[in-house]
């Protein structure tokens, strides 16, 4: 196991109605508020009413930033600077699943930074402080509410990157089950495979020393395993939405990947799919990662397959290695088409046309992963093959 300096500093605020601690959670930090949101899927299911029955009851005032896109976009984080300079807010307040949240982090670095946002993701620009951040989570996925990182996307320039700092690591996540009651069917299954996508990323290494890591992994994805179809066929099973959400937290904190090196493979590909192509993020990890696995495994690699589908999937550990990787990784696929997601890159309308350009871009600093390093003419070959 590799040395590792623990830090996981957001307080978490877990199960139902934890949301009657907003307030004061808030007057703990700041006192003039900007409350970020998407579409209007929390209109719908009456949070922004609780919400903000709460900060009026308490009078905390605050200014809102609507309309964040899947993919957050950085004009919404120009928007949000602008709302809190204009109005002195010291509180950033995310609601909303990870786009929100992301594009809350951003609003709260760019706060003390005098240029333009998109330099602190590209490394041209650095920040030294940060609005804090609050959160109350709507969808189970991306770890954002316990994670410090923003992904955000440019279309100016097809670019979706992303930039984590310890400043950005909310204060607090409200993470209330009943939330996610309303997540569509897509989104839940795209949230789920996201979730398990950010356990192989950790998982799948070479620093094998890492047990107990390892022995979470499988539980995290155990969970995705059981839960996922369950909240499927049953939206409001409070049991199956509370462990997907309390999953998507613990598979992205730090706890999986503290001891080993953290170079990811299938997140920097899939980056490139939304970049170009604006696609939901844990789709395009649903449709990469059997590729993925079938292009690694090797004898280097087998043996981690080997505990993969033994540990997780129940498969027998007598058979040969290699045949355990390929049913491992067969179930894998298959788990995903049972969730109802695509598997070619036409079922989302992508073409051979930008393939080159994105495996281009997604190794434009180097080689991928850490398991078994992957290169420009790799990633093709394992876009090729998701075609
Ligand atoms: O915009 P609204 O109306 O809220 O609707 C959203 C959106 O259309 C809807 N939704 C959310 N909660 C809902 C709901 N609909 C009904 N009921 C609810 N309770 O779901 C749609 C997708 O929302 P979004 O926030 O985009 O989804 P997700 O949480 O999957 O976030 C995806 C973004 O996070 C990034 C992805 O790349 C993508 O940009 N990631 C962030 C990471 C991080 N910060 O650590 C890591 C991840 O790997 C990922 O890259
Ligand atoms: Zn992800």
């Amino acid at each position: 196991m590799l040395n590792f300096d623990y830090s996981i500093p957001t307080k978490i605020f877990f199960g139902k109605d934890q949301i009657q601690k907003l307030p004061e959670q808030i007057l703990e930090f700041g006192s003039r508020v900007l409350l970020i949101y998407g579409g209007g899927s929390i209109k719908k299911i009456g949070l922004y009413d609780q919400a903000i029955k709460l900060l009026r009851e308490t009078n905390i005032p605050f200014w809102e930033l609507s309309g964040v896109d899947p993919n957050p976009k950085i004009e919404s984080v120009r928007r949000g600077i602008d709302l809190c300079h204009n109005h002195q807010i010291d509180f950033v307040l995310a609601i909303g699943g990870g786009s929100t949240i992301d594009c809350a982090k951003l609003v709260a670095a760019g706060y003390y930074y005098s240029g333009d946002p998109w330099d602190l993701m590209i490394g041209k620009g650095q920040f030294e402080n940060a609005l804090p951040i609050g959160t109350i989570l709507t969808l189970a996925a991306t770890g954002s509410e316990m994670d410090p990182i923003a992904v955000i996307s440019n279309p100016e320039t097809n670019q979706k990157l992303g930039m984590g700092h310890p400043l950005m690591a909310p204060k607090f996540s409200i993470l209330d089950p009943t939330y996610t009651y309303s997540v569509p069917k897509n989104q839940t299954a795209a949230g789920i495979a996201d979730i398990m996508s950010h356990v192989f990323e950790a998982y799948f290494s070479n620093i094998k020393s890492a047990y107990v890591q390892n022995r979470l992994a499988e539980a995290i994805l155990k969970t995705c395993i059981h839960y996922g179809p369950i909240a499927l066929e049953e939206p409001n099973n409070y049991e199956a939405r509370a462990n997907l959400m309390w999953a998507s937290s613990l598979a992205i904190n730090g706890l999986l990947s503290y001891g080993k090196m953290r170079k990811w493979s299938c997140h920097p590909i899939e980056h490139e799919l939304s970049a170009y192509y604006d696609i939901t993020h844990g789709v395009g990890l649903a449709i990469i990662t059997p590729h993925w696995m079938e292009h690694v495994l090797e004898d280097s690699t087998v043996e981690v397959f080997k505990n993969y589908g033994v540990n997780v999937w129940g498969l027998n550990p007598n058979e040969d290695n290699y045949a355990i990787a390929r049913t491992a990784i067969s179930k894998t696929k298959e788990f995903f088409i049972t969730l109802g997601l695509p598997t070619t890159l036409r079922s989302v309308n992508i073409d051979e046309e930008k393939l080159k350009l994105m495996a281009d871009a997604a190794t434009k600093k180097g080689t991928l992963g850490e398991f078994r390093p992957i290169n420009n003419q790799d990633v093709l070959q394992i876009l090729k093959s998701a075609l």
